[in-house]
C-alpha cells in the first residue's frame, strides 16, 4: 500500500487541529513532523511538545523526521510524545546502528534519511535493520522547494539495494512532492510520499490531499 504523509511544516499553526482533520478526512495515512534545530539545518521548527499536541489531535501514525544534531539525545522524548516512526540523518549520526537499535527498542519504527548528495549505497550495511529509508528530494530545511530530478534514479537504486540485501524497508520521498512530481517517484518504487506546500499552501487542502492520494493509488 502506498502511504501519503502530509507535512505540517507548511500548515497554519493557528488552525492546526482543523488542518489535520482536513487531511485525515481526505485520505492522509500518516502525519509527517519536521523537527529542525537551527544547527543541522538553517531553520528552527518545533520539538516534542508540538508532537505530543499533534498526537492528541489525530489517530494517524506520526512520522517524525529529525533534522537535528545529536538526535540520539532526544529519541526517547519523541517516542514518549507519540512518534510512531523516527528518521535520523545518515550525515549526522556517528553510531548509526546503535541509534537504529535505540529507536526500535523504544517501540518505534526506525528510519534513516539521506540528503540529495549522499549516495544511496551509504546505507547498505544498515539496510536489513531499518524500517524506512527516507530519500530527500530537496535539500532539507525548508518547505516549498523544487524537486531534484535525479531523485528518481536514486529511488531505483534504493529498490535494487533493498532486493539485493533482502531488506524490507519502505522507501520514503520528501521535498517538492506535488501533483506533477509524485507519479514519477511512485513509478520508480517509492512507498511513502511526504507533501507539505502542495497540500497546506494550496487553495483547497482536502482536494489537494485527495488528488495526491489518487495519483499514488491508481
Ligand atoms: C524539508 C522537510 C520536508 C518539507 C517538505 O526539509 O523535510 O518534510 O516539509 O515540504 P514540501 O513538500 O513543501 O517540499
Ligand atoms: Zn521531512
Amino acid at each position: 500500500m502506498k502511504i501519503l504523509a502530509p507535512s505540517i511544516l507548511s500548515a497554519d499553526f493557528t488552525n492546526l487541529s482543523q488542518q489535520i482533520r482536513l487531511v485525515e478526512m481526505a485520505g492522509a495515512d500518516w502525519i509527517h513532523c519536521d523537527v529542525m534545530d537551527g544547527h543541522f539545518v538553517p531553520n528552527i521548527t518545533f520539538g516534542p511538545f508540538i508532537v505530543e499536541a499533534v498526537n492528541r489531535i489525530t489517530q494517524l501514525p506520526l512520522d517524525v523526521h529529525l533534522m537535528i544534531e545529536n538526535p540520539e539525545y532526544y529519541i526517547k522524548d519523541f517516542v514518549d510524545a507519540g512518534a510512531d516512526s523516527i528518521t535520523v540523518h545518515f550525515e549526522e549520526v556517528r553510531h548509526l546502528n546503535r541509534v537504529i537499535n535505540q529507536v526500535k527498542e523504544l517501540g518505534a519504527k526506525a528510519g534513516v534519511v539521506i540528503n540529495p548528495a549522499t549516495p544511496v549505497q551509504s546505507i547498505r550495511d544498515v539496510a536489513e535493520y531499518i524500517d524506512l529509508l527516507l530519500i530527500m528530494t530537496v535539500n532539507p530545511g525548508f518547505g516549498g522547494q523544487k524537486f531534484i530530478p535525479n531523485s528518481v534514479r536514486r529511488i531505483h537504486e534504493a529498490v535494487e539495494l533493498r532486493e539485493k540485501f533482502r531488506a524490507k524497508f519502505l522507501i520514503e520521498v520528501d521535498g517538492g512532492i506535488n501533483s506533477q512530481t509524485i507519479k514519477s517517484t511512485c513509478d520508480a518504487g517509492a512507498d511513502v510520499f511526504v507533501a507539505g506546500a502542495s497540500i497546506f499552501k494550496s487553495e483547497n487542502i482536502s482536494a489537494s490531499t485527495a488528488e495526491l492520494k489518487n495519483l499514488i493509488s491508481s
